[in-house]
């Protein structure tokens, strides 16, 4: 099914608040830098970096993924951009194994085109929907956001995409839909990891309806000013930056609008340790571990003073009011 649209119409002027320190030093870094938006003022023209990194995507995509800038509160400020490198090959997607050099290594095989996204559920507008029209849905935009994952590190990546709040308007939920399951690909043909036992396949995720609606969680086509790669999750995945990485399912397949709160990849496997929630809290402990601090991936050394978590990843401001009179220990 072909969604119509009007990307015009969602297009909400804003101010843009893209800024970073970070301090790269060669020609890669200045172009990753310059992805980022961290120096466009100084180094390069909006329109400049936009064919920068339009010459990087695939010819289908390009119109595409035309991006504005970083609209949503929640772009970070003085903290920098963990480098392409290690957000490309320390990554967590257990379908191509569960080392972190694995996914870097085995996703190649991963097919991301043609690709389609089943809609279905407690909707007006369900469908299978072309990738194509996905990408064209809504006007991208680029969003630093950390990620911070369950085992106690974390990242700072430039994400690509748009709010999944434009996805869902589109195919209008029902009064009755309270959440959104979220289905990944396993494909054991591509996939060497879906045969092994370590979780149940396929990886599922769900949110609530409200946090899904919540203009920070973002529905991402690319990073670093290009397309995914495969091993982050292309050729498209959820980013939910308040919540531990865990909840940002990769190579979705499946969108389910539903009155019941789903059950979850993690959750099943161990419910002592991975609640339906998973929002980043430092002052709840994973019963095996402390989650009061963590190290940044790329800048901490195994070695260095861990930095402080900080509660909803630092995001309190702009999703706190999302768990008002939660018992957030209860509901972890
Ligand atoms: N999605 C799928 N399908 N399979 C996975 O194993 N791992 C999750 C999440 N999404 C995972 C997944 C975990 S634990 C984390 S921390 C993030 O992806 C890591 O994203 P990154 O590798 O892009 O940093």
């Amino acid at each position: 099914m072909l969604i119509k649209t009007n990307a015009n119409a969602f297009v909400h002027p804003v101010p843009s608040e893209i800024t970073s320190p970070a301090a790269c030093q060669s020609r890669r870094d200045l172009i990753r830098l310059m992805a980022t938006g961290v120096a466009g003022a100084a180094l390069a023209s909006w329109a400049a970096r936009e064919a920068l990194a339009q010459a990087w995507m695939p010819p289908g995509q390009q119109a595409a993924l035309s991006r504005r800038k970083t609209s949503v509160s929640g772009a970070l400020t003085l903290e920098k951009v963990t480098e392409y490198k290690h957000a490309s090959t320390y990554n967590n997607f257990y379908e191509f194994g569960t080392d972190k050099a694995d996914p870097a290594r085995n996703a190649h095989t991963l097919k991301t085109s043609p690709w389609t996204v089943e809609i279905e559920g407690l909707i007006k507008k369900p469908g299978r929907y072309a990738l194509e029209d996905l990408l064209k849905l809504s006007a991208q935009e680029e969003r630093i956001y950390r990620l911070r994952c369950v085992e106690g590190w974390s990242m700072v990546i430039p994400w690509v995409g748009y709010s999944l709040s434009e996805l869902i308007k589109k195919v209008e939920p029902l009064g009755s839909a309270k959440y959104v399951e979220f289905v990944t690909l396993a494909d054991p043909k591509t996939m060497p990891g879906v045969g092994s036992r370590v979780l149940d396949w396929p990886y599922v995720e769900g949110l609530r309806l409200d946090e899904a609606m919540h203009p920070l969680t973002l529905l991402a086509f690319g990073m670093y000013g290009e397309v995914l790669p495969r091993q982050n999750g292309a050729p498209l995945r959820l980013v939910v930056p308040w919540k531990y990485g865990f909840k940002s399912g990769k190579s979705l397949v499946k969108i389910r609008f539903t009155d019941k709160q789903p059950a979850t990849a993690w959750n099943k496997a161990a419910a002592n340790e991975y609640g339906f929630y998973s929002n980043v809290n430092p002052n709840v402990d994973h019963p095996r571990w402390s989650q009061a601090t963590e190290r940044r991936i790329g800048e901490d050394g195994l070695f260095a003073k861990k930095r402080k978590t900080l509660l909803f990843n630092g995001y309190e401001a702009q999703v706190g009011q999302l768990y008002a009179g939660m018992d957030l220990k209860k509901y972890f």
